[in-house]
């Protein structure tokens, strides 16, 4: 049973303070682009990971796919005994939430293999035991998440929006972003607002029209991210001067995200950004596409 799930970026990602217990209330406006990981599920003696991608992806229990698969199994009475095979094109730990993608597919191949039927109710609350992003994983197309990010509702969108992106070496722990968040904000760097969905926003994606939804992308954890990661500054700025409509880093980074006009201007954007030499990798995807889905 093979499943294909995508990439996300975050179109406004708003953080609240800090909660009791450690998260941080969101409006998170997801978007599923089209770079997608693959998770084939197959019957097997007890439960394991392979994974055909780049290094640091853990095989082991702690992969979000493996909880996943274990989750489930426990919820329906069965054993987790299944191979999972994991072939990544998401960048890993780069702010599109190819962990969560993995953790998605994994519940849905398994669903599938097991037999168990689960609704997509049911689907959507295991993934939101999992992690904050799972849930948007198996919706795809464009949503609004509030609380950690996992109580959603989608967003209508006229026609569809190009994207380039482009990774860096070696990424940054989500953890690790939102505790700098935490930080600039206490010693008065950064201002802490409540989260409200934007209406430039919605009415950007409503319309269609890539100038104003590159003008209305915003978030909250980009100045941590860039305090992490200073050269994601210059990165950015390349973006703007090579005309992209926006430039923005992607959830807690360092991915950057670039909006383009235009099939035809991702792609020349794509080359010039391949040739400031500032990425490991520059690649052109669009959105919004559908979430995990069984091939
Ligand atoms: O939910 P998930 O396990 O993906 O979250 C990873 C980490 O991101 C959390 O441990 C927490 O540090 C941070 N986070 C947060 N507030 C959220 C979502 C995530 O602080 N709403």
């Amino acid at each position: 049973m093979t499943v294909r799930v995508p990439a996300k970026v975050n179109l406004q990602l708003s953080v609240g303070p800090v909660r009791d217990d450690g998260y941080h209330d969101l409006v998170n406006v997801f978007h599923a682009v089209s770079l997608f990981d693959e998770v084939t599920a197959e019957p097997a003696g007890d439960l394991r990971i392979s994974v055909d991608g780049p290094d640091g992806v853990p095989t082991g229990p702690d992969n979000l796919a493996a909880r996943a698969a274990t989750l489930l199994a426990r919820h329906i009475g069965v054993e987790p005994n299944v191979a999972l095979h994991i072939r990544k094109d998401i960048p890993v730990a780069g702010g599109m939430a190819g962990g969560s993608a993995d953790a998605a597919a994994a519940l849905l191949a398994c669903d599938a293999l097991w037999d168990a039927r689960l609704d997509r109710g049911a689907l959507l609350e295991l993934a939101a035991q999992l992690g904050s992003d799972v849930p948007f994983a198996l919706l795809g197309g464009t949503a609004v998440g509030l609380g950690r990010g996992e109580r959603l509702t989608a967003v209508e969108v006229t026609g569809e929006f190009h994207w380039v992106f482009g990774y860096a070496d070696g990424g940054l722990s989500t953890p690790a972003v939102y505790a700098e968040c935490d930080r600039l904000r206490a010693a008065g760097e950064e201002p802490i607002a409540w989260p409200l969905v934007s209406d430039d926003l919605m009415t950007a994606l409503k319309t269609g029209d890539a100038g104003a939804l590159g003008r209305a992308l915003r978030n909250d954890l980009q100045p941590a991210a860039l305090s992490l990661r200073p050269s994601l500054g210059d990165a950015l700025a390349a973006g703007c001067d090579l005309g992209a409509l926006g430039s923005i880093v992607s959830g807690s980074g360092p991915t950057c995200a670039f909006l383009a006009e235009s099939a035809g201007h991702a792609a020349d954007l794509t080359g010039a950004l391949t040739g400031t030499g500032r990425f490991a990798v520059v690649r052109s995807a669009h959105g919004p596409v559908p979430g995990a889905t069984v091939i």
